[in-house]
């Protein structure tokens, strides 16, 4: 038989594989909720300017909580052949309260209604989101607060660069999640118009009004355009852009802590809630979240590619290749809540090995920038002078197989002459990272002061 909502015009219904490639119900259920309160929405509008009777109204919007209470009480029975969750809720409605279910649709399509419940849904995970991010970074501060003045290696090409502080190193991620913050609150600012009421295309002959459904529904302002608010999936793309960035700054952090666990390195230690083990080798500890967080990332960066590819060709308005935006944004959504979940309890229960940070500090001749910057204040040295004096100094000590403050007073003078005793003050990497005050550097005093100025800015 033909459809019950738009088979007017037709004889037979569809083709079984026909149905299955149309029908979106599988996934977009998960916007019932969004559905129906955009339709309840619109069903007061449509009584308050007298489109529809209050009567009926009334039973529309008591008729759609018990469509909802079904629905969250998993009662509700989904049917494929009623295509998607819009088309779903309507039938059920038609079922509990008869011929006013059939006045909902007065003044709107479908192409407004989904417009209108994706961008509801997307704006809940933008809030997720920002509450994800700023769990995850008071985990960070709490492991910068602790060891705002413990050193540790700095790195650049994965190469012992100069001493840091594990505060600092924390921070960085503070200041890189601080911009996936701004970016979500930013796309959700921007992306807070209504699509409804632009119904099918075009906009209405109906004398309904925009404004108070979007106030409703808690938007800023209808969208202006009806060709544009029913053809836009900018707020998907948006969503799935700022979670490829944050995605990144995640990955990029588990790679460390991968680094970090290892063996070779012990700078961290995973707690036994956030490790797994080995079914063969008894000793391994294992970092599986950082892992699959690193791994998840894939989908993310893929969701926001497959929207991008959907959208690029399409003419206006609403074409029903837009339907696939839908299990991108879903997917993509719940891995960064779950990659941001993983991370902050990692990151808040993870012990950092202070000795062995430490210890790799002081490797790899780490103050051999403090030693050269000592020869340009002590000795008034130009800078490439001091360069070179301090390159020979490292492949002396290099050959003798020690670091920089092993060498003797007198190999260092046999290599400048007006070398000092007092050089020795500068190759120590707790001397070395206090002496970096320039404002955002790695000394303790710098670090704390960017530590209470986030805490002040996440209250
Ligand atoms: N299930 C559809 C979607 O997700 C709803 C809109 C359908 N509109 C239409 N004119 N067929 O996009």
């Amino acid at each position: 038989s033909s459809n019950q909502m738009w088979g007017g015009r037709f004889a037979a219904g569809p083709d079984a594989i026909m149905e299955a490639i149309n029908a979106s119900i599988g996934y977009d259920q998960r916007m019932a909720a969004q559905d129906i309160a955009g339709s309840r929405a619109h069903a007061a509008m449509l009584a308050a300017t007298g489109i529809v009777s209050d009567s009926d109204a009334a039973a529309i919007r008591e008729g759609l909580l018990t469509v909802l209470s079904e629905i969250e009480g998993g009662t509700f029975e989904f049917s494929t052949a009623l295509e998607d969750i819009h088309m779903n809720v309507e039938a059920r409605l038609k079922d509990l309260i008869g011929e006013p279910a059939g006045r909902l649709h007065t003044a709107r399509s479908r192409n407004d209604q989904v417009a209108t419940d994706f961008k509801l849904w997307v704006r809940d995970q933008m809030d997720a989101a920002i509450s994800g991010i700023e769990a995850l970074m008071r985990a960070l501060l709490g492991q910068a607060e602790a060891g705002a003045d413990w050193v540790m290696p700095g790195f650049t090409h994965l190469q012992v660069a100069q001493p840091v502080t594990w505060g600092h190193h924390m921070m960085a991620y503070v200041e890189m999640l601080g911009r996936d913050l701004s970016r979500f609150r930013d796309a959700r600012a921007r992306m807070n118009e209504s699509p409804l009421g632009a119904a099918a295309l075009a906009g209405t002959s109906f004398p309904i009004n925009r404004h108070m459904t979007a106030e409703a529904l808690g938007f800023d302002r209808p969208a202006a355009n009806s060709l544009d608010a029913v053809a836009d999936r900018d707020f998907a793309l948006e969503f799935l852009s700022c979670a490829s960035i944050c995605a990144m700054h995640l990955s990029r952090f588990a790679e460390e802590l991968v680094i970090w666990s290892s063996a070779q390195f012990r700078f961290v230690k995973m707690s036994d809630k956030w490790s797994t083990g080995s079914s063969i080798m008894p000793q391994k500890r294992n970092p599986d979240a950082a892992e699959l967080i690193r791994a998840k990332i894939g989908r993310i960066f893929g969701a926001n590619v497959a929207l991008m590819t959907v959208m690029k060709g399409l003419p206006l308005a609403y074409s029903k290749d837009m339907q696939e935006d839908k299990e991108q944004v879903f997917d993509a959504a719940d891995n960064l809540m779950l990659a941001l979940a993983a991370m902050a309890g990692m990151v808040g229960d993870m012990t950092a090995n202070r000795p062995a940070l430490a210890e790799a500090a002081g490797s790899g001749f780490s103050t051999a920038t403090d030693l050269a910057d000592w020869l340009v204040r002590a000795l008034n040295l130009p800078f490439r002078d001091a360069h070179h004096v301090t390159g020979s100094l490292v492949a002396l000590a290099e050959g003798k197989g020690c670091d920089l403050p092993e060498l003797s007073l007198d190999d260092m003078q046999a290599v400048h002459a007006g070398i000092t005793a007092a050089v020795f003050d500068v190759l120590g990497v707790d001397n070395s990272v206090a002496s970096r005050v320039s404002y955002g550097g790695t000394a303790p005093v710098q670090v704390r002061a960017q530590i209470t100025r986030w805490k002040e800015v996440l209250g």
